[in-house]
């Protein structure tokens, strides 16, 4: 095929080096970044008197007819092209002639290619960035709706203390809050250096104004050295990270679903349209939803694993090997805006079994704890009172009673400190309200909780 290139060689390449080498079957996905970033480098060049305002205006009336004309369907993406920018500039040369060969002066691909995966991230982060916030209202009312719902919390996956479902549901909510700080974080420094007029990798000769053309693609300013600027990928490795962290959230998310649908627990039931049948067994109703996002969210690590090792050991500035850092952010970003809409649809809909987390929390001696810190009330210090309560737990198991319905005569043997008031206080309902310290499963601290969330998406909503 002919290449734009041509020149120095014949520009011919072999059929094989063109499938190779094409890009644009990955990176077509960014024409509108790519006519956005010429849009603004051909009025800079204007600006700057490096070529004439008449031409400018012409390439920018070129480049948002292909705009319009793309995104229409009138103009298709030839599929033989190299890559999106060599696309874009042959068409708009085709339509206006030889201004449209001005467009790329003080400019190369590598400068180019950077900009437009730049403004993909940025504005793909707000689309996270969104979504989790949608996540987020849907579990903060999902734990509004579920405050006084009882179930066993776990350690080691064994019954360990009464907790409030609304308590479990704003776990993920803080999760989700902080993927959204990291995500903040690294969205700053993207927007801090534009990459653009770094050029191949050793800037220009012509007199180019930098800090122009980034204030027009919104940026706050510019990356500082160019050879640094076409090579640098770190902001991709930062996205693909802060994805990796959501997925690894939905993933864990996934396992309770998971679980909870089992006849084990019984905590939940998902409704029909979110789950799948068996195409043996009739009776099978599957979680496919949630296993689907713990499944995936093995690709999206191995995407950051896969970027990170094309970048290990690159020596500067612009190498090919980069050209393969597009699809795995690409697929990244996908899957965890994919997974994160399923997410919310799915706690929406998600019914809770308050009966069967009940019953569940009542067994295995969950307010064993409540008994030992009933007894440091009473006076004594807290490790001897941990000894009575297990010799008490271990007692009951024996007899296969509950503490809470021990009678008092027995509980005697132990302590006399114990008195009438140990069966209310060991109630599951009064071992949940009285876990009022800060951040605990209290009811009133959930809704503190749902409350500081709520106060943040406010926040967000009115930036
Ligand atoms: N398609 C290339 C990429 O995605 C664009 C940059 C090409 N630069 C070059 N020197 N051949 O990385």
């Amino acid at each position: 095929m002919d290449k734009m290139w041509a020149g120095r060689t014949a520009g011919t390449t072999a059929n094989l080096v063109d499938e190779i080498n094409s890009s644009i079957a990955v990176d077509r996905r960014l024409y509108k970044r790519d006519i956005a970033g010429s849009i603004a480098h051909a009025k800079m060049l204007a600006k700057q008197g490096i070529i004439p305002q008449q031409d400018a205006d012409a390439i920018v009336e070129g480049l948002t007819g292909i705009e319009k004309d793309i995104t229409s369907g009138a103009l298709s993406i030839d599929p033989t092209a190299e890559d999106i920018h060599m696309f874009v500039e042959s068409i708009l040369t085709q339509r206006i002639g030889d201004t449209g060969k001005m467009l790329h002066t003080a400019r190369s691909r590598n400068d180019q290619v950077a900009l437009d995966t730049k403004m993909y991230c940025i504005e793909e982060i707000d689309n996270i960035d969104y979504l989790l916030c949608k996540l987020m209202e849907v579990l903060a009312d999902k734990a509004e709706k579920n405050t006084d719902v009882i179930l066993p919390g776990y350690t080691h996956m064994q019954h360990a203390q009464p907790v409030s479902f609304g308590q479990h549901m704003m776990a993920y909510a803080m999760m989700f809050d902080r993927d959204r700080s990291r995500l903040a974080d690294c969205k700053k420094r993207m927007f801090e250096a534009s990459p653009i007029g770094a050029c191949a990798l050793a800037g220009t000769t012509f007199d180019i104004d930098r800090q122009y053309e980034a204030e027009l693609l919104g940026f706050n300013g510019i990356a500082m050295n160019s050879m640094d600027a076409v090579s640098d990928r770190d902001h991709f490795v930062e996205l693909m990270s802060a994805a990796a962290i959501i997925m690894m959230h939905t993933s864990r998310l996934s396992e309770e679903i998971v679980m909870w649908a089992t006849t084990e627990f019984g905590f939940i039931q998902l409704p029909d349209e979110y789950t799948t049948g068996s195409s043996i067994m009739p009776q099978k109703k599957n979680p496919d939803v949630a296993e689907l996002c713990r499944g995936k969210t093995g690709r999206v690590y191995g995407n950051l694993m896969s970027l990170l090792t094309v970048l290990k050991g690159l020596p500067l500035a612009y190498n090919k090997d980069i050209q393969e850092d597009k699809e795995p952010l690409f697929d990244s970003v996908e899957t965890v805006k994919l997974c994160i809409e399923a997410f919310i649809e799915m706690v929406e809909v998600m019914e809770v079994n308050s009966e069967n987390m009940y019953e569940s929390a009542k067994q295995g001696y969950v307010n064993a704890t409540d008994l030992a810190d009933y007894l440091v009330v009473k006076g004594l210090p807290f490790r001897d009172a941990y000894n009575i309560s297990g010799r008490v737990v271990s007692y009951c198991l024996g007899r296969g009673v509950i503490l809470e319905e021990l009678p008092l005569e027995e509980y005697k043997q132990f302590s006399p400190l114990i008195e009438e008031d140990v069966h209310q206080r060991l109630q599951l309902r009064t071992c949940v309200e009285r876990r009022n310290s800060a951040g605990g499963t209290s009811p009133a601290s959930v809704r503190a909780q749902i409350e500081f969330i709520r106060a943040k998406l406010a926040d967000q909503k009115q930036d």
